[in-house]
């Protein structure tokens, strides 16, 4: 069976969704998952465009050593130049260049004509095989542009020592079968495609991404690009956990392989929601909380008799125990804890693991009648955060009411020391976040706010995600707790020891 290369660029396209910037820690949290994960090639950003985007490719190329590090660059010298220096200690390395084809592009953006395009193409391709022997080039909005043109752009990119060649569906314009059609039209309209590999980038603006990748496998595409959660411009990229799961589910069908190790897909799925603060719907494909939940009856029956009526994938395929719903409780003990933390992909000290089941389990396992694997990932991603807790909650009192002003008298700790401050609010939550701004002197300014239950149930944990504006920027928070209020205290907590940490 064929395998399939799995480019990932949820570092670079992934990244430009808008409100998930990442950090340079946070890039390199995820791009050593993508490498657990199996992807081959790691896009991890565009070196040119800020000074952070250069020191995030530069220390994702030094530190993650098995796949190939790829780093974005226009058609430009300047831009070459930058990917070849943020890239000088991968130790495999790809440089990928791009330049818009189409005739919407060439005339209002470039404002190129198409010999010129050509021209550009051949030069900055050879430019690039100076500094590296794999270079991929992309004829931007290609899905939008002329066949004819697209034919000569990418034989001359091959003759200029180009080793990928990519399809970008930038606008998500293209319909599969039209797709399918313009990939293999392009291996037989092309005379030296076979020195290279063909590969396909497609946006969801149509909400087609993931179904036109597989329509581009089918016609002989060696190499597809996506992301995580299907983050991107927009209505984002493909996403990789359904072409992953798709390539594997329908083999029968598709005939291709990949090498992800699928077992590590959710796990993926959740850092990188958490990371960029971006949630999953709950009826995403694959990796929504709702995947592999069955509501309907005759479905539960169906299921009960024999799981595969109603579900055409293990949920253990993607690395999610789904054990009848019960997973630990009260009585569960630590090794049995430490062992499902170990299932569950988290190799945690020994200290670590103390702290986790004395202060977090115990006392959720307490409050809750059945602790699931997801509310397990929601408390020890939040504990094992490299943020230090420079303020921590220790007393929370709220009185609420629909006939009373809100108001909550709140107790941090921090370097030891305990300070009490109260306040009222527009709602309880609002009143906590003024008590907390009152005890550290920092004046948030809420953007967003979200709240999401982990798991089911009523007892369940209370996921809240914010957006903060504090001393002018902008900062992510998260929590999970079986109390809201306390989550949002927690989450605001979060954020402000982020501000702290990074000033
Ligand atoms: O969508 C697009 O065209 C891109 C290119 C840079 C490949 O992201
Ligand atoms: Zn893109």
């Amino acid at each position: 069976m064929e395998k399939v290369v799995i480019f990932d660029t949820t570092l670079r396209d992934g990244e430009q969704s808008p409100g998930a910037s990442l950090d340079t820690q946070k890039k390199i949290e995820i791009a050593r998952q993508l490498s657990s994960l199996g992807v081959d090639v790691i896009e991890a950003g565009f070196p040119i465009s800020s000074p952070g985007d250069f020191a995030a490719v530069k220390l994702v190329a030094k530190s993650v050593r098995r796949p190939i590090i790829c780093a974005l660059a226009r058609a430009i010298k300047k831009d070459i130049d930058a990917a070849h220096r943020a890239l000088s200690s991968a130790r495999r390395k790809r440089i990928h260049v791009f330049l818009a084809t189409s005739k919407i592009h060439m005339r209002y953006k470039l404002k190129k004509a198409k010999e010129e395009i050509l021209r550009e193409t051949f030069d900055s391709v050879k430019y690039a095989r100076r500094f590296s022997s794999d270079v991929e080039f992309s004829p931007e909005d290609a899905s939008r542009s002329e066949k004819e043109f697209i034919y000569r752009v990418v034989e001359t990119a091959i003759k200029a020592g180009a080793k990928t060649i990519n399809i970008p569906d930038t606008v998500g314009y293209a319909i599969p079968e039209e797709f399918g059609r313009l990939i293999r039209d392009i291996r037989e309209n092309v005379a030296n495609i076979d020195k290279a590999v063909l590969s396909v980038h497609c946006h969801n603006d149509l909400g087609l991404g993931v179904a036109n990748s597989l329509a581009a496998v089918a016609s002989g595409a060696g190499q597809v690009e996506c992301t995580v959660n299907g983050l991107g411009e927009r209505a984002g990229n493909a996403s990789m956990e359904e072409i992953v799961m798709a390539l594997k589910t329908r083999k029968d069908f598709l005939n291709k392989t990949t090498g992800i190790k699928t077992e590590e897909i959710y796990k993926t799925s959740r850092l990188v929601s958490k990371l960029t603060g971006i949630m999953v719907q709950p009826n995403k494909a694959i990796v929504g909380q709702n995947a592999f939940r069955h509501e309907a009856g005759i479905h539960q029956d169906g299921i009960l008799k024999r799981r595969t009526t109603y579900e055409i994938i293990r949920p253990k395929d993607i690395g999610l125990e789904m054990t009848g719903g019960l997973v630990l409780g009260k009585h569960s003990g630590r090794h049995a804890f430490s062992e499902r933390l170990k299932k569950l992909g988290f190799h945690l000290t020994p200290s670590q693991i103390n702290t986790l089941f004395f202060e977090r389990f115990k006392k959720l396992a307490d409050k809750k009648k059945e602790v699931f694997d997801d509310d397990l990932i929601a408390i020890v991603e939040e504990e094992i955060s490299l943020i230090p807790k420079i303020w921590q909650l220790v007393n929370l009192k709220v009185i609420s009411g629909n006939k009373i002003t809100p108001q909550a008298t709140v107790t941090l700790k921090s370097r030891g020391k305990r300070t009490t401050k109260t306040s009222s609010g527009d709602g309880p939550v609002d009143a906590c976040y003024k008590a907390i701004d009152k005890i550290t002197g920092i004046k948030g300014k809420l953007l967003d706010y979200s709240i999401q239950a982990v798991t089911r149930g009523k007892d369940a944990l209370g996921e809240v995600r914010l957006l903060v504006r504090a001393k002018g920027k902008e900062i992510s928070g998260h929590s999970s707790r079986t109390d809201i209020i306390e989550a949002s205290a927690c989450a605001y907590l979060d954020a402000v020891n982020k501000l702290l940490y990074r000033k």
